[in-house]
Parts: structure tokens; sequence; C-alpha cells
């Protein structure tokens, strides 16, 4: 039996973060999982996200995942840590299960210069608090200002990341944005499906800021924990392949996974 690294999300949106962890380590397996028969999360409450994430989670580690990624920022902010400290310790304390909203925390102290930082995500991820929280823990003198875009996430699922309802709700949220704050130098996607509406937000971002998404970062920092934990990358096989799961039916899954990676893929319905 395959010991993959397991991605989970509510639904497409992990996909983007699945693509440039595998860019970067193709050697290992991995299995995806998405919840797109209960998706979005972004709307729902703390105690619904965490449910349904452990749900996830649980079915991950029975697949035989030792290593699952939260590739979603609305389960890492409102799931993560009580999968952590309350879950895991009972589950089998040797499994472990990684979020996106660190790593994305870490990285902006390089990079924003004015020390003025935006963040676009779902909801939940704001009203949550987790990116301000993390990233004031490493970087105490950021100001973060968060907006919640709640259309974002319907436009990239039904396929109109590059229709005219986006140009619309894109331009209102930056106007928000800097209209908060004129000194933002660098924006942060906080959610997996804002990468499919990167060429509108670039038309209406002011010039020079930088616009930052997740994956990449994702991605350096698994690597990075792999490399410091031998005892973990050890225990997981090097097959190179993909496994998908969906909770959705098949077929609708498969056609618009291709959105957001460049092949085609047969993904498994399961249930939780
Ligand atoms: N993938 C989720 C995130 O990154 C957004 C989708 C949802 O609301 O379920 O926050």
């Amino acid at each position: 039996m395959s010991s993959p690294i397991g991605i989970f999300d509510s639904g497409y949106g992990g996909l983007t973060v699945l693509r440039t962890i595998r860019q970067l380590m193709p050697q290992y397996d991995y299995l995806y999982l998405g919840d797109n028969a209960r998706t979005p999360y972004g709307t729902r409450s703390f105690d619904v996200v965490y449910e349904f994430t452990l749900q996830a989670v649980r079915r991950l580690f029975q697949e035989g995942c030792p290593l699952v990624i939260l590739g979603c920022n609305t389960a890492s902010a409102k799931a993560l840590r009580t999968i952590q400290q309350n879950d895991l310790p009972q589950i089998d304390p040797s499994l472990r299960v990684l979020g996106v909203i660190r790593p994305t925390a870490e990285c902006i102290g390089q990079i924003s210069q004015t020390r003025h930082v935006g963040v676009f995500a779902t909801p939940g991820t704001i009203r949550s608090h987790t990116y301000d929280l993390e990233i004031a823990k490493l970087h105490p003198d950021i100001k973060v200002t968060g907006i919640a875009c709640p259309m974002w996430v319907p436009l990239v699922e039904n396929n109109e990341a590059h229709g005219p309802g986006a140009d619309y709700f894109v331009e209102q949220r930056i106007n928000e944005m800097f209209t908060a704050d004129s000194l933002i130098d660098s924006v942060i996607l906080g959610c997996t499906h804002y990468p499919l509406l990167l060429d509108k937000i670039n038309h209406y971002i002011p010039a020079g800021v930088k616009v930052i998404s997740q994956g990449e970062y994702v991605a350096h920092s698994l690597q990075d924990y792999l490399n410091r934990h031998e005892d973990m990358r050890s225990r997981l096989s090097l097959g190179g392949t993909l496994r998908l799961f969906t909770t959705e039916q098949a077929e609708q899954f498969n056609g618009n996974a291709s959105i957001f990676l460049d092949h085609c893929v047969e993904a498994t319905r399961i249930t939780l």
C-alpha cells in the first residue's frame, strides 16, 4: 500500500496548491480529496467547518496518508489548531496535519516594505482573524487589512473568472481594500481559488503592489518541513502517482478540475 501526501480542500481550490507542490516534489505519491458536495466552506460556521474537515482528515489517514495538508484557508483557519491539539493525539500522534496560512504569514515579512499588508479571503477566514494573528506573532510591526470576498469563489466555481461579473466584483473589493489603507504594498490571496482570478486582480490592483499567490510558498514550506523531518519523509511512498477523491459526481469534478490543473484527471466519488 502506498503512503501518499494527502491534500484536502472544500472543493477545487486546493488543486492550485497540489499543482505547485507536485511541480516542486513530483517524486511523492499524492491523494487529493475535494469535498465538492458540501462546498463552499467559506460561509459556514466554525463548528461545521471543523466537523467536515475532521471527517476528511480521518478518511485520508485511513487511505494511508501519514501527512495531510489542509489546502484550504477556511479549513486551516477554523479547524487546523483543534485537530492538531485535540484530535491528533487521540487518533495517532505520529500522523501530521499542516495548513496553508502559517507558510504564507512567514513569507510576508520579507516581501512588504511599507509593513502594510492586505488579505483577500472568504468571509469565514476573515472573521476568524487567523491571518492577523499569525502575522502579528511573526511580524508584529505589520498592519493587516482583511477584506472578505464572498463572490470570488462562486465566480471561479462557475467558470466566470474571465467574464464581466468578475471585473465588477474584483474591482469592488480592491477599491475597498485601498480605501481602507492606501499604504498597502503587498496583498495575500488568502483563498486557494483566487489565483484563478489573477488576470483580473492584476488589472485592477494599483501599480507596484505585489500580489502573493500561496502555492509557491506552501510548496517550499512543505519541502523545508520534509527536509527537517526525516522520520516523516521516510514514511512517504515515492511512486509519483496522483489519485483524486471527490464527494460529488466524478464526471463533474473531472470537467471542472481541468480549470485548475493543466491535464485531464479521473476522480473517484466517495462519501465521508
Ligand atoms: N478553498 C477555500 C479557501 O481557501 C475556499 C472555498 C470555500 O469557501 O469553500 O478558503
